[in-house]
């Protein structure tokens, strides 16, 4: 993506980035940390584990952007007790200059994490990278649609950007691609709680269910892989 990209600061202090040409941001500008702590690491991965209390949990995230939620969920993985191999796709990495500058681990949930947050981004690409003895990293810069996985993912982290912008992150068929690679019982979550999207997810055999989004946003979604 040859855009100019700007940094943002949201509601919680966290920062986000804006892209003007699409007019579009990375997170909610209501609160970047507090979006992606309530839609993929409560209603998510602490969701899951509650349900399967798992011993190793495969995430699958779409979209590694700024590795907030990456970040998130290696800090989680110790709260858990549980070990995550988490594979990450971006097919626009961010440069140095830009993730350098924000501020993730100046917010107290997030502390004392920032040399792991400039070894994620810096790890190497199609690589699998043990950054603590309970997470796992494995980045590819690829596209979803050209994306190929023999893995059976427990969790998808589906945080393209809105439908309104890159509408072909949400075709069915792409779903359907996405739901392939998932194991039975395997949920996916995502801040987007758009009719058509769920209709579409239940068209492919998902059990979804709407729940309550983060500050700014009514509702999001869950969605079981039944
Ligand atoms: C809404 S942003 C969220 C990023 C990230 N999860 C974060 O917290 O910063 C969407 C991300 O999807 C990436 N993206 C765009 N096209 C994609 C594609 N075809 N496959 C996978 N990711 C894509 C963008 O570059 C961007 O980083």
């Amino acid at each position: 993506m040859d855009h100019e990209i700007r940094i943002i600061t949201t509601e919680d202090g966290s920062n986000s980035l804006f892209v003007p040409s699409m007019n579009e941001t990375y997170h909610s500008t209501h609160g970047a940390i507090t979006e992606s702590q309530h839609v993929f690491i409560k209603e998510g991965l602490q969701h899951y584990c509650g349900l399967h209390k798992p011993v190793d949990v495969r995430i699958l995230e779409v979209g590694f952007g700024t590795g907030l939620n990456a970040l998130l969920s290696l800090k989680e993985a110790s709260d858990l007790n549980v070990t995550i191999h988490y594979t990450t796709l971006e097919p626009f990495p961010l440069t140095t200059e830009i993730f350098s500058e924000l501020n993730f681990c100046d917010n107290p949930i997030l502390a004392g994490f920032e040399n792991m947050f400039a070894e994620m981004h810096n790890s190497l690409w199609e690589e699998s990278v043990e950054m603590t003895n309970r997470f796992s990293l494995h980045k590819s810069k690829v596209a979803l649609q050209d994306f190929d996985s023999l893995n059976g993912y427990d969790l998808i982290y589906f945080d393209a950007f809105a439908p309104s912008k890159q509408a072909e992150m949400w075709e069915p068929e792409v779903l359907g691609k996405v739901r392939d690679m998932m194991n039975s019982n395997a949920i996916l979550v995502t801040y987007c709680a758009r009719g058509q999207f769920k209709r579409d997810l239940s068209a492919l055999g998902f059990k979804v269910e709407t729940l309550d989004g983060p500050p700014g946003k009514k509702e999001m979604v869950r969605a079981m892989k039944v």
